[in-house]
């Protein structure tokens, strides 16, 4: 009998050591990390920076309050505002965290127009977390189910439609549009290029605040620090976490503008958010990512990857889509798959099963030889369908 509650099925492995892309279990069999604990340890596990910093950081300080200036907190703030060329920041401890700073901004930015309904339009198929203000963002319907009443009010809209949008441009409620730039856990969908330039078109409009997820799309792990630079946009809310922290908790909120004013004392907070640990810990993460130029190793072995994988697969008729940018890939077949996950565990392979589609999001510092380990891998148990 467990004592954990039943949320979660695991697989049966238990993991004892990490070090750079492999995890070992307590049996000592070594598994090459393709899922990153889901878009987190991009710089892989216990990588000798990150782990000095957090060393360090915890014979220092690990924690104090936010009733008090955090040095390290500021640091961040201003770094990460600086590279996002956001104004100022919020720290929570995980993404649906981010995720509730920015809806709660949006609501603050409809009592500063006198709206006091305010809708937020997100995505079908999106995913914003777990909370209850960010399950009832979220666009699936099987993360709400039992849940009901849910947070209202979000309209969902289907992705990549600028129409869907746009036929919500006169209702007068409409406060922001909260949207993941690729949507990750529906299985890496990435829209049409200009897609995020139009929508930011249409809330500059309307005076709709344009909240960006990156909660999984962001740190390196499209190519770009932050996806919507493909863009070249500024969002007015962008949110953080899973690789800012490489593995330590930390979610972030970054504002722009006016939505930057709108939290004010004691309307908002986090008892452990932006604690000295997490913020010496992200900091040491972008460090990493800027001295050892992820974002170039990234985009190598992503179009390493991308032209291996479909030269591979092209006569294989099970396949009938790759989806990549950057480091978020995923492999969609013509049939449902659940069982790839024992299978690829079996070849000591660590991946994801999105619907009916494999989903890696391996570590942004693997090189070419363990890509084409990883893509062998796959192909073989794709193959033996
Ligand atoms: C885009 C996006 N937003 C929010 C979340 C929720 O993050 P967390 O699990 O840290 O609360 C996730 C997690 O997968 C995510 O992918």
């Amino acid at each position: 009998m467990s004592y954990l509650m039943s949320n979660y099925m695991p697989l049966d492995v238990t993991f004892t050591q990490g070090n750079g892309c492999y995890l070992t279990d307590t049996k000592g069999r070594q598994y090459f990390d393709a899922l990153c604990g889901v878009g987190v340890t991009g710089l892989g596990h216990a990588h000798p920076a990150i782990t000095k910093a957090i060393q360090s950081q915890a014979e220092q300080l690990l924690h104090t309050s936010n009733w008090y200036h955090i040095a390290h907190q500021e640091t961040l703030a201003e770094k990460l505002c600086t590279l996002s060329n956001m104004d100022n920041a919020f720290f929570g401890n995980s993404g649906a965290e981010a995720n509730e700073a920015a809806i709660k901004i949006a609501r603050l930015h409809a009592r500063a127009n006198n709206i006091d309904t305010p809708v937020i339009l997100t995505a079908n198929q999106s995913f914003h977390g777990r909370t209850m203000a960010t399950l009832s963002a979220t666009g699936n319907p099987k993360v709400q189910a039992g849940f009901a009443p849910l947070v209202s009010e979000f309209i969902h809209v289907d992705f990549n439609d600028l129409i869907a949008i746009k036929q919500h441009e006169n209702n007068a409620n409409v406060v922001a549009v909260m949207l993941e730039p690729i949507q990750g856990e529906s299985g890496v969908i990435i829209p049409d290029d200009t897609y995020l330039n139009q929508v930011q078109a249409i809330c500059k409009d309307n005076n709709w605040l344009l909240i960006l997820d990156e909660v999984q799309t962001g740190i390196g792990r499209t190519g770009k620090l932050f996806a919507h630079q493909y863009n070249n946009i500024t969002p007015d809310v962008l949110t953080l976490a899973k690789g800012l922290g490489n593995g330590v908790p930390i979610g972030a909120c970054l504002a722009k503008g006016s939505a930057a004013t709108l939290l004010t004392p004691g309307t908002h907070g986090s008892t452990f958010g932006g604690n000295p640990l997490v913020c010496r810990t992200a900091l040491s993460v972008l460090s990493v990512i800027d001295q050892d130029n992820i974002l170039d190793n990234v985009n190598k072995i992503s179009s390493y990857i991308a032209s291996n994988l479909s030269k591979k697969l092209q006569n294989n008729t099970t396949v009938t889509e790759i989806r990549i940018k950057g480091l978020m890939i995923a492999i969609e077949l013509n049939q449902p798959c659940a069982q790839l996950l024992q299978q690829a565990l079996d070849q000591q392979l660590l991946i994801n099963i999105t619907g009916q589609s494999i989903r890696l999001l391996p570590p942004l510092i693997m090189n070419t030889q363990q890509a084409d380990s990883m893509i062998d891998t796959i192909c073989n148990l794709i193959d033996a369908l």
